[in-house]
């Protein structure tokens, strides 16, 4: 009998990705995808270490799994994948002594990934992130920001099927400081955005994630104006509303240069919808100064904003500043979370 395997995925978009290049070299050595964990002989839990609260789901799960595992008497092994064994695997063997062992994204994203039967394709353009945003786990978890070439990128897409697929996504932290070559020039990212349009006729519509804010160049904006393929739906993660602690955050840019991004967009591509991310409760943040969140939020006409509390991640440069007591992150975040559902009952 082959074996079987079956992942369970956490995080972001980048991750869903990853997870088919783990049943691609799964399915390479033999193993046959299960219907559900239990039937599975090799579960692998796929992690996400961007707050506490991810790992505390991962740890959560895995404890669940080991006590089925132990008390159905299932012939299988538990193994753990992504950003938590990136950053410390001796916590986790610390936590998890029962865990089988880990497997290596670098090394799984070797073999074709078995894609997922979704309405989204995800192909990975760049990995790691050099920003160093001072609450970030992702540059410790993922390394240095590194682009594959275009030809590379052009040939994955190439093997996509899209007659059962809604939108190709392009991936990356940062996708726009993308810098690979094609023909041994170089290319930036528009440029790599218009090569994909004309070279793999097939894609029916093209999303990228996620651009970042002090990189956002006017030739992307033109691109994507020009070019009736790209998704209309651009996510551009402002996190604060306030220029102090923008700059604790080390984001590299203003609340102006934000807005001014926004203007431009909204009059280059006037069906043009800009989500968001937020954190709340950044170490030191004043009231006042999240009442300049509150009020970009309540002002700057956001189609969709994903809100969070700030959570002390190990080794990041925000983890070594004094925190502010939980019940203040809690209470402001309500506080952004009823204006954000206020907004919503408005618009519908
Ligand atoms: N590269 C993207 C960017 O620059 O926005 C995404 C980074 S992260 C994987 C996704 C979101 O998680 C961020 O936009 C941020 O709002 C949130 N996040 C990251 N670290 C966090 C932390 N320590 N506490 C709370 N939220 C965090
Ligand atoms: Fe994290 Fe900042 Fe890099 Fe995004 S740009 S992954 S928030 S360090
Ligand atoms: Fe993604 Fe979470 Fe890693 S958001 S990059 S899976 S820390």
């Amino acid at each position: 009998m082959p074996e079987t395997y079956h992942i369970i995925t956490f995080g972001c978009q980048m991750n869903k990705n990853d997870s088919e290049h783990l049943a691609g070299l799964l399915e390479f050595n033999g193993c046959q995808p299960a219907d559900n964990p239990e039937a599975a002989n090799i579960l692998v839990l796929n992690t996400c270490a961007v707050r506490d609260k991810a790992e505390r789901r991962v740890y959560g799960q895995l404890e669940n799994f080991n006590y089925l595992r132990r008390t159905k008497n299932l012939d299988q092994k538990i193994f753990l994948a992504g950003c938590m064994p990136a950053c410390n695997k001796a916590e986790i063997k610390k936590r998890a002594p029962f865990l089988d062992g880990f497997l290596e994204i670098e090394e799984a994203r070797r073999y074709p990934p078995r894609r997922a039967d979704s309405p989204e394709a995800w192909v990975t353009i760049m990995q790691g992130c050099d920003n160093y945003c001072a609450y970030c786990i992702v540059p410790y978890a993922r390394g240095h920001e590194r682009s594959r070439g275009a030809e590379e990128i052009l040939a994955e897409i190439q093997q996509i099927d899209f007659s059962r697929r809604e939108v190709l996504f392009l991936l990356g932290q940062n996708v726009n400081s993308y810098a690979g070559e094609f023909q041994g020039q170089k290319i930036s990212f528009p440029q790599l955005l218009e090569l994909v349009l004309q070279k793999c006729t097939a894609v029916p519509k093209l999303a990228f994630l996620t651009s970042h804010p002090k990189d956002m160049s006017d030739e992307l904006i033109s691109v994507i104006a020009r070019q009736a393929k790209i998704d209309r739906e651009i996510h551009l993660p402002v996190q604060h509303g306030n220029d102090r602690v923008l700059q604790l955050m080390n984001r590299g840019y203003t609340i102006k240069h934000y807005l001014t991004l926004l203007a431009k967009i909204r009059a280059r591509i006037p069906s043009a919808k800009i989500s968001t991310d937020i954190i709340v409760g950044f170490p030191d943040e004043t009231d006042a100064e999240f009442q300049d969140t509150y009020e970009l939020v309540r002002t700057a006409g956001f189609s969709r904003v994903n809100t969070a509390g700030f959570s002390a991640r190990a080794g990041t440069a925000a983890a070594k500043m004094p925190p502010l007591e939980q019940k203040v992150i809690d209470e402001r975040l309500n506080r952004l979370n009823s204006c954000i559902n206020s907004l919503k009952k408005v618009n519908k």
